[in-house]
């Protein structure tokens, strides 16, 4: 079966290939007779050419604005709080678990065996930061949280059958 689809797929490659040869090597003398041709086209084509760049390139340039970086750049600046964390199967080994609220956070994330997900969630459990916890790697989270709460934290990879029993708590208090 699958050598009868590498013949298939052989023969037409084979056929394209001459075809784009045969088509190059004709282009010269047809030149002429598609000049005009040629020629409204290509004005089309610059025409599609700014209007597609004027439509996304303040699409583009509006979407980039809301992305994070900025903001997290701008948060790094003085000592972060650290947080080291360790994924395990099947809990969350943390060294700290209290924050400060509009104060930079760094978490430090591993895993001392397989693949997990950090994955923090607000206290209306909408997802605000996450990373891997990977064997051998160290990931870092830099977020600053601007609201006090209990933010839980969930495994966000399946990782056995106990999967779902990786949750811890991060307390965001006053600073
Ligand atoms: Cu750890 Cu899923």
């Amino acid at each position: 079966m699958q050598e009868t689809a590498w013949m298939v797929s052989l023969v037409l490659m084979l056929l394209i290939t001459f075809g784009v040869i045969f088509v190059a090597i004709n282009s010269d003398k047809r030149q002429e007779d598609y000049g005009p041709l040629v020629k409204s086209a290509y004005g089309f084509r610059t025409k599609l050419f700014w209007a597609v760049a004027l439509v996304f390139l303040p699409a583009m340039i509006f979407n980039l604005m809301d992305l994070p970086y900025d903001v997290s750049r701008a948060a790094g600046k003085g000592a972060p709080q650290v947080i080291n964390v360790t994924g395990h199967m099947w809990y969350w080994e943390m060294d700290r678990d209290e924050v400060s609220v509009g104060q930079p956070v760094e978490i430090h994330i591993t895993s001392a065996d397989v693949n997990h997900g950090f994955g923090i969630y607000d206290p209306s459990l909408r997802l605000v930061a996450q990373a891997q916890a990977m064997p051998g790697y160290t990931n870092v989270i830099r977020h600053t949280f601007d609201k006090e709460g209990t933010y839980r934290v969930l495994c966000m990879e399946y990782c056995g059958v106990a999967h779902h029993n990786m949750m811890t708590e991060i307390k965001v208090g006053k600073s």
